[in-house]
């Protein structure tokens, strides 16, 4: 079921997420939810927390180019409990978040990222990681401390982006 994502200044999105303890039916529902919003509004990785949901839970599944974008279920990552384990290097890519809607802007972010994390069923993964998925690890992680991509940038560009987005807000 695809669900209401919420979008900047909503103050839920600023909670910190609480790890999951059960993995049972309601965490499969959730996780199901998450993929169908995700995908519905074209989206590479979602939190719980963007749907108001409080927990610790990630999904993140990246476009097949090569299929016009496409993201098949079964390609989905599916991140509970994530811990970032060894993170190195530096690397920048401009970021879009669907609870920012139509800003992108450039972060910079770890470029290899070692990552752990409990699946569905509560079995544990390791993942190494230097490509897309090190940049949307981190961006997905950073929801689940209750923060926005649009924290990371320097004062001038948030500034800006204040502004622009005032304005947009005006339009609406
Ligand atoms: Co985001």
């Amino acid at each position: 079921m695809v669900r209401e994502v919420l979008v900047y200044p909503n103050k839920i999105l600023k909670q910190k997420s609480e790890p999951v303890t059960e993995f049972n039916e309601e965490l499969h529902t959730l996780l199901d939810d998450m993929y169908d919003t995700m995908v519905a509004k074209n989206g590479v990785g979602l939190a719980a927390i963007q749907i108001g949901v409080p927990k610790r839970v990630l999904v993140i599944n990246i476009p097949i180019e090569e299929q016009d974008g496409a993201q098949p279920k079964e390609n989905t990552i599916e991140v509970i409990n994530p811990e970032l384990i060894e993170c190195n290097g530096k690397t920048k890519y401009q970021e879009g978040c669907l609870s920012v809607p139509g800003y992108y802007e450039d972060v910079e972010r770890f470029a290899d990222v070692k990552f752990r994390y409990y699946d569905r069923y509560g079995n544990v993964h390791e993942t190494k990681t230097d490509d897309f998925l090190a940049i949307a690890i981190q961006h997905e992680y950073d929801h689940l401390e209750g923060k926005l991509f649009i924290e990371r940038l320097s004062i001038l560009k948030r500034k800006k982006f204040e502004k622009e987005w005032k304005k947009r807000q005006k339009k609406k």
